[in-house]
């Protein structure tokens, strides 16, 4: 659908929530920095979606002796209650040795436990990474994501070399280059319109 179009075709539908998880836990990540720049986005521009940050930072490292009485930890719990309330998810996931960075995963993992709060959700992944653009890391992503039910966009992809020239994120992780904010643009009114086609807003 033509962005327009989507923004068009959102007046008159229910909002869609949006968590947004990032993969990486650096200070001036640049996939938090993809993040910010999407709320922005939404803000200004694309009515009827709203997204929030939630934080992995405070999960502990997955295990199940940390599950009491059917409770999970309270991190665990808020994280995974974020992701219930959630229409849809956009990860900005960087790219690890060939794969979805270690904290991203271990998110995952918890909020996979019983009930699966993954499950039937549309989702979006976006990556600043090395010299792959983060591609390895999605497509490892999307099969993990073939378990946990969830439905991804197939288009636009969106890879960036973070680190290659010429400079795109400025020394905080903000995203400075006005081309890939509009490729970021278009993969969130990618990801509006599906969820819409898909009936998943609340
Ligand atoms: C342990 C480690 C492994 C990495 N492996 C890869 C890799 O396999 N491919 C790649 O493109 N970049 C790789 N990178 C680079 C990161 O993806 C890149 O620095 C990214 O921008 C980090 O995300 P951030 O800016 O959000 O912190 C690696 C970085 C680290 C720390």
């Amino acid at each position: 659908m033509e962005a327009a179009a989507a923004t068009e075709a959102s007046a008159s539908k229910p909002v869609i929530r949006v968590a947004a998880i990032c993969g990486s836990l650096r200070k001036a990540s640049c996939n938090r920095g993809l993040i910010r720049c999407a709320i922005e986005l939404c803000n200004e521009s694309i009515p009827g979606m709203q997204i929030e940050h939630v934080d992995i930072e405070p999960l502990p490292f997955c295990n199940t002796d940390l599950e009491i009485d059917g409770k999970y930890p309270p991190p665990v719990e808020a994280f995974r209650r974020k992701i219930l309330e959630a229409d849809s998810i956009l990860f900005a996931s960087p790219e690890n040795n060939y794969s979805l960075s270690a904290p991203l995963k271990n998110a995952i993992d918890w909020a996979s436990r019983p009930p699966n709060v993954w499950a039937d959700k549309t989702a979006a992944i976006v990556s600043a990474a090395g010299g792959s653009g983060g591609k390895r890391s999605q497509y490892h992503l999307r099969q993990v994501g073939v378990y946990l039910d969830l439905h991804f966009i197939n288009k636009p992809e969106l890879f960036i070399q973070a680190s290659r020239p010429p400079v795109k994120f400025d020394s905080d992780g903000n995203l400075i280059d006005p081309e890939i904010k509009e490729r970021l643009k278009r993969v969130l009114l990618s990801l509006q319109a599906f969820t819409y086609r898909l009936g998943h807003s609340s």
